[in-house]
Parts: C-alpha cells; sequence; structure tokens
C-alpha cells in the first residue's frame, strides 16, 4: 500500500489502491484454503470437527481467534496428560472428543474463528481454522418475540388504566 502512497496523482493512488486490495483478495482466495464453517444454534451443543490422517496424534488443542488477532486458548488433549479446559469464555461448556470440541448450550459471543492444532508423531504439529457461525432457532426467536409482544401489551393496559376516564 506504501507504493500506492508515493504516488503523486490522486486518482492513480485510488486506483492502484484499488489494484492492490483486488490483488490481495485473489491471493487470498486462490492460495489459502478456504476455512472449514460450522453452522450452529444458539442454546444448542455444537461439535467444531478436526479429523486429520494422523495416525500417532499426541496432543491436540484448540483455540480462538478473536477479530482482533488475539488467540485464546481454550483446551488441551494429551494423549499422555488427558484433557486440560484452560480459562476461556468458553470454560465450563467445552468437551473434546477425538480431536473435536463440543461447545454445550452455544451463546452468540461464540461465534468467530476457532483453530485446531494436531501434534501427531513424526509428522509434528498441523492447523484447521474452523469458522462457528451462528443462528438462532426459529423457536427462541418466537419466545423472544412473543415476549416483547406481552411486555407492550402490558405497557399498553397500564397506560390505559392510568388515564381517567372523564364522563359527563
Ligand atoms: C448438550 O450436551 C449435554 C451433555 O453432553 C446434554 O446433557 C444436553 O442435553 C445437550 N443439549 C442439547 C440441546 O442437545
Ligand atoms: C507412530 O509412532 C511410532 C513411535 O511411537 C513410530 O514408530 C511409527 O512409525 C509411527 N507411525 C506412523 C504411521 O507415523
Ligand atoms: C489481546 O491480547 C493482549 C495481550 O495478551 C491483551 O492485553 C488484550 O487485552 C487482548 N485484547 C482482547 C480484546 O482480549
Amino acid at each position: 500500500m506504501s507504493i500506492c502512497h508515493s504516488l503523486a496523482s490522486f486518482d492513480i493512488m485510488k486506483t492502484c489502491e484499488g489494484f492492490s486490495h483486488l490483488l490481495l483478495l485473489w491471493i487470498f482466495t486462490t492460495f489459502l484454503p478456504a476455512p472449514s464453517q460450522v453452522t450452529g444454534y444458539v442454546g444448542h451443543n455444537v461439535t467444531l470437527p478436526c479429523r486429520t490422517d494422523f495416525s500417532n496424534v499426541t496432543q491436540s488443542q484448540w483455540e480462538f481467534l478473536s477479530p482482533d488477532g488475539n488467540k485464546t486458548l481454550i483446551m488441551v488433549s494429551s494423549k499422555q496428560h488427558g484433557k486440560t479446559v484452560h480459562e476461556s469464555h468458553l470454560k465450563g461448556r467445552v468437551d473434546m472428543e477425538d480431536q473435536s470440541l463440543i461447545i454445550k448450550n452455544v451463546e452468540l459471543s461464540d461465534a468467530g474463528s476457532y483453530i485446531c492444532t494436531v501434534t501427531s508423531f513424526p509428522d509434528g504439529p498441523s492447523q484447521k481454522n474452523i469458522y462457528l457461525h451462528l443462528k438462532v432457532p426459529l423457536r427462541s426467536s418466537f419466545d423472544l418475540f412473543l415476549k416483547v409482544l406481552n411486555s407492550l401489551l402490558y405497557h399498553f393496559l397500564q397506560k390505559s388504566k392510568d388515564v381517567p376516564f372523564s364522563r359527563t
């Protein structure tokens, strides 16, 4: 992008920037494997799969990648030492089965990128990125709608009670 800023004309600079954005997009879509996406439903359990072909898996772990690039270790499962759940927003709601991460009672804020790292012998570590996309199930959307309707109705009834009737 700095190459673009050294250009004298504003128009050429804009075109250059646009072009380099396109180029970047092309590089991303062409050379990086598309991250897998899993759809979960709020209030339900979801499984993020991390299958690998390795036979000698010694350790597997899951991290959460926040939009600002922070990685939070969620859970580590080791063949030798067993499972450890780390301090994160998911603590108390996660488990691992084989290499997959199971999130129970999913919340909207759980949405985002998850990184699975599987270490095997003698191949070493390999990573997989999975995006958890969340939907609110129809049932709870309907419940929410009923709640709002209910409180509106209540509000309306209270209001109409307050209005003094003036009969002559
Ligand atoms: C989620 O998993 C837990 C334990 O594995 C189970 O008790 C619960 O019923 C599951 N919830 C749903 C909505 O399937
Ligand atoms: C698995 O690990 C053992 C040593 O622990 C090694 O001898 C063997 O070749 C490994 N198998 C594979 C498929 O990598
Ligand atoms: C990101 O990580 C840094 C350093 O570990 C920390 O100071 C910061 O609070 C984190 N940001 C968020 C949004 O968690």
